[in-house]
């Protein structure tokens, strides 16, 4: 498949081919997935030594560790005596991996150090070169951990670049104490590629209004019958996009940033977000005061720009991260990972995230809500699911269509757009990255573009 003919950026056509072609998988899997850095995990899930988890990098599958010096390691979960898994359980706490095959038995630095009928090697097998893979770039931020097969990659700071400054607000620090993620993680199987995925989250507001409308109905209704309202419903004439190419080139976006702090009247908000007094109600004083205070450490440590975007948001991290932080003050935030699974099938991972300093009330009332809508059975993933595997039927068949996927929205004249915000307050063209309109495909684009520059890379 030429790239170059298949992504034509210029005009805004992607062959769909590119969602579908076996050969083209197996290059991503070295081109893309060995030479970006990829969510791993987050700090909270391994508060102490000899806690992991497991996770995915690309399709290998890796032993995320806190070592016995605190440091967290990355090791390729593959037992190097015949290549078993040494480590079969999502998480838990171990001072050694043991393979069930043969019992080899590695410690938390990935070290060789049992050796069952070890005589029987009569001294010829060194320990020392045979210990577990080990990946090996480990970084972090706000608690974010990611990794990288590529010894030569940017520093993290320089990958993430502009993305850090929204993404900031889901992370909560330095504001508040970060996030915490609950333990386990929602798995769920999706026909559809995995960029196509990154790419929805990336960019594709143009869907939510539609394929999620059901979702809306439901909020409306909950909201006029004196249930729980949690939601703003303004959002698509408060919010924004944000194409952010960081320092090393690599582009990541934020989608319908809300600019929470907009003076507009409120005319077409149908829902409202629940006043104090629905919390007290619901929550009890202890949530009003504890948000009551949240709102003002962020008042002090946000930048002032900052704050005034602080709402809900989604973003997407090249290549196969995404995260949603809900909207509503009592809101938890959703990591979500796009696990390739061959051309047409992903594994949606989804983790769910509190807020670390919250009362418990807060930290349950924000998970089921989450649980509920953005969620592997909440009712927007739903919505989305049925859609992708009605594309997906259609894709595969051969031939007929040999028009290219369109993907040619520029959005709304951008003076104008900037012009709008600025009458109510909010200066765009000074804050971090590119803002762009809601409604535009131009951050999809950005997102294949540089795909195709990775793919085509000689190393
Ligand atoms: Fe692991 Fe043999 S495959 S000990
Ligand atoms: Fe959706």
């Amino acid at each position: 498949l030429n790239l170059d003919k298949a992504i034509r950026d210029q005009e805004g056509y992607i062959d769909s081919k590119i969602f579908t072609d076996e050969e083209l998988y197996r290059l991503e899997m070295e081109k893309v997935f060995q030479h970006t850095w990829l969510f791993v995990g987050h700090e909270s899930s391994l508060p102490k030594p000899g806690d992991y988890i497991l996770n995915k990098m690309g399709e290998d599958e890796v032993i995320v560790v806190r070592d016995r010096s605190n440091r967290v390691r990355v090791f390729l979960n593959r037992c190097t005596h015949r290549g078993n898994k040494v480590c079969l359980f999502d998480r838990g706490s171990q001072k050694s991996f043991t393979c069930t095959f043969h019992g080899w038995q590695y410690n938390i630095e990935g070290g060789l150090m049992g050796l069952p009928q070890g005589e029987s090697y009569a001294g010829s097998l060194k320990r020392e070169e045979w210990g577990l893979k080990e990946v090996p770039k480990v970084s972090s931020y706000g608690g974010l951990i990611f990794a990288s097969w590529d010894e030569e990659i940017c520093s993290l700071d320089d990958y993430l670049g502009d993305i850090r400054w929204y993404l900031d607000r889901m992370l909560l620090k330095p504001f508040l104490g970060g996030i915490e993620v609950l333990p386990g993680r929602g798995k769920y199987m999706m026909p559809t590629n995995w960029k196509m995925m990154a790419d929805n989250f990336m960019h594709d507001e143009y869907h939510v209004p539609i394929t999620h409308v059901s979702f809306f109905r439901a909020l409306m209704h909950m909201s006029q019958n004196g249930g729980d309202n949690w939601m703003c419903g303004n959002q698509f004439d408060r919010g924004f996009n944000v194409l952010s190419t960081s320092p090393a080139g690599v582009p990541h976006a934020a989608g319908l940033v809300e600019f929470w702090n907009d003076p507009r009247p409120d005319s077409s908000a149908q829902v409202q977000p629940l006043n104090d007094r629905a919390i007290a109600e619901r929550l009890g004083p202890e949530a009003v005061e504890w948000l009551q205070e949240r709102e003002r450490r962020m008042k002090e440590f946000m930048e002032e720009e900052q704050h005034k975007v602080h709402g809900s948001a989604n973003w997407t991290i090249f290549p196969n991260l995404s995260l949603i932080l809900m909207p509503g003050a009592l809101r938890a935030s959703g990591i979500i990972q796009w696990h390739p699974k061959g051309p047409m099938m992903l594994e949606g991972w989804q983790w769910f995230a509190v807020e670390k300093d919250a009362p418990d009330v807060v930290k349950r009332y924000g998970a089921s809500v989450l649980a509920a809508d953005q969620a592997p059975a909440g009712m927007i993933t739903t919505d989305d699911t049925e859609n992708f595997d009605r594309m997906y039927k259609n894709v595969i068949s051969k031939g007929v269509e040999e028009r290219p996927f369109n993907y040619a929205m520029p959005g709304i004249d951008l003076q104008r757009f900037y012009e709008e915000f600025r009458e109510a307050g909010l200066d765009l063209e000074a804050l971090p990255g590119t803002p762009l309109p809601v409604f535009t495909e131009e951050k999809a684009l950005a997102f294949y573009q540089y795909y195709r520059d990775l793919m085509k890379k000689e190393r």
